[in-house]
């Protein structure tokens, strides 16, 4: 048998790789090349524009970063300072927002704080990488076109203090529209109704192919790092032949392994899956099933998304399931905490139904006053009859109830569902970096439709 070598895979010293030849060929994402030789410092590239993409193998018009979709993976380890020189040559303005990485408020990419980059303009953003995990880029300017046009790609820190679970790969999930073969629907399809519903594409997208095909043996673990960086769509996964288990969430790692068959992730959020394949020899599909995000009781049937080609060889070494603490999260202090209510709502603004927070729609001139250093215990209300994805710029918070549950485990988490009629409780400490940050629906057309407000956090 045959060791591979996977060059671009960070490699756990304690398991020898034994991953198939070419397991993760057919979903490898474009890396960005660093400019920079030194290994403190990610300096890349990054340019959005219109490229012709295979689209399940059609040559289809696409909104890219770098051509491809999803854009190219960015790398780093934590403590690395991030240089991405952007250009834009897309026919209209656009910005990139740095999901759940904790940068100042200059760089976030929003449209509060900086000017959109105009066709043919440039950008550079900056900033440190300070916590590892599993995040994502996107433009924040006409969110739910662009990022349903194709403009989405990943970007992982990793620490390298943080012992290996199995092999790394780096899964983003999207939809995508098409109004005739080859063509993409326009950004404002169904207008109202489009905004109001959330548009799901109906091309399913595991790393920009429809139902790849991964590789595995039998007992040798993936660790899969999942974004869902659809604009709309719930991805909930199953995934059979395989003893599964949540080890990480939004921002890295969580506190224990959570077991499952697999995860839901709501518009913008992610999870890290320890995936370690069983029988040997099958082949079998991870499957999309209906969230049902609107309650309606009759949901569409599951589709095939990935497969799963477990060899038929034995693996020379198998691994024990993660357990106990993976790491230590010390919660933000309930006991001095603030606080705050937002409530998720209908509006009913002159005729034409919108959708905003305690009682308004998104206004650029309004904000709410945040005092740094405060911690703030928030109830984040849904008082529609439909899920939101709940997601807060530039701070992590700890979910500790929903639903009258308490969350079953501690976790950081910056995008997270509230279920319809229901109540989402949470803890932040907003600890630095002052200016003005975002919350809003990650259902990005209900952004459209006005579910976004705005915090000012200051001394
Ligand atoms: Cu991923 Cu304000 O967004
Ligand atoms: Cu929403």
């Amino acid at each position: 048998m045959a060791l591979s070598v996977v060059m671009c895979t960070p490699r756990p010293l304690e398991l020898p790789l034994e991953q198939p030849p070419g397991w993760d060929e057919a979903v490898r994402l474009t890396e960005a090349a660093d400019a920079d030789p030194d290994p403190a410092v990610v300096d890349v590239r990054l340019e959005a524009k219109i490229a012709t993409v295979m689209l399940d193998g059609r040559p289809t018009q696409m909104w890219t970063y770098d051509g491809v979709v999803p854009g190219p993976l960015i790398r780093a380890r934590v403590g690395d300072t991030v240089i991405v020189r952007f250009t834009s040559s897309l026919p209209e303005p656009t910005t990139v927002h740095w999901h759940g990485v904790e940068v100042p408020a200059e760089m976030d990419g929003s449209e509060a704080t900086q000017a959109a980059v105009p066709p043919g303009g440039s950008f550079e953003y900056r900033f440190t990488a300070t916590k590892a995990g599993t995040f994502w880029y996107h433009p924040h300017v006409r969110s739910s076109a662009q990022v349903g046009f194709g403009l989405y790609g990943a970007i992982i820190v990793e620490d390298p203090a943080e012992r290996a679970y199995g092999d790394d790969l780096v899964l983003v999930l999207s939809d995508v529209s098409t109004a005739d073969a080859g063509v993409l629907a326009p950004g404002d399809q169904h207008g109202w109704f489009g905004d109001y519903f959330g548009r799901e594409g109906g091309l399913l997208l595991v790393n920009g192919k429809r139902l790849p095909t991964v590789k595995a043996r039998a007992g040798v673990p993936q660790r899969w790092k999942l974004v869902n960086a659809s604009r709309a769509r719930y991805w909930s996964l199953e995934v059979p032949n395989a003893e599964v288990l949540r080890i990480g969430g939004d921002v890295g790692l969580i506190e224990t392994p959570q077991p499952g068959n697999g995860v839901v992730l709501t518009p913008g959020e992610r999870a890290e899956l320890w995936v370690k394949p069983l029988t040997p020899g099958r082949r079998s599909s991870v499957t999309a099933v209906d969230a049902d995000r609107f309650h309606i009781g009759y949901p569409q049937p599951p589709e095939a998304v990935l497969e799963l080609e477990v060899l038929d060889e034995p693996a020379r070494h198998g691994a024990e399931a993660p357990s106990g603490t993976l790491r230590e999260i010390v919660p933000p202090d309930a006991a001095a905490a603030k606080p705050r209510t937002f409530e998720l709502m209908d509006l009913v603004d002159g005729g034409a139904g919108q959708l905003g927070i305690n009682g308004k729609t998104y206004r650029p001139d309004e904000h709410i006053p945040v005092r740094l250093g405060d911690t703030e215990r928030w109830e984040v209300h849904n008082s529609t009859a439909y899920d939101h994805s709940f997601h807060l710029h530039g701070y992590a918070f700890v979910p500790t109830n929903l639903a009258g549950r308490s969350w079953p485990v501690r976790e950081w988490k910056d995008s997270i569902n509230v279920p319809a009629k229901q109540r989402l409780e949470l803890l932040v400490r907003f600890d630095d970096r002052p200016g003005m940050w975002m919350l809003h629906c990650h259902i990005l057309d209900h952004v459209e439709l006005g579910m976004m407000t705005m915090l000012q956090v200051r001394p």
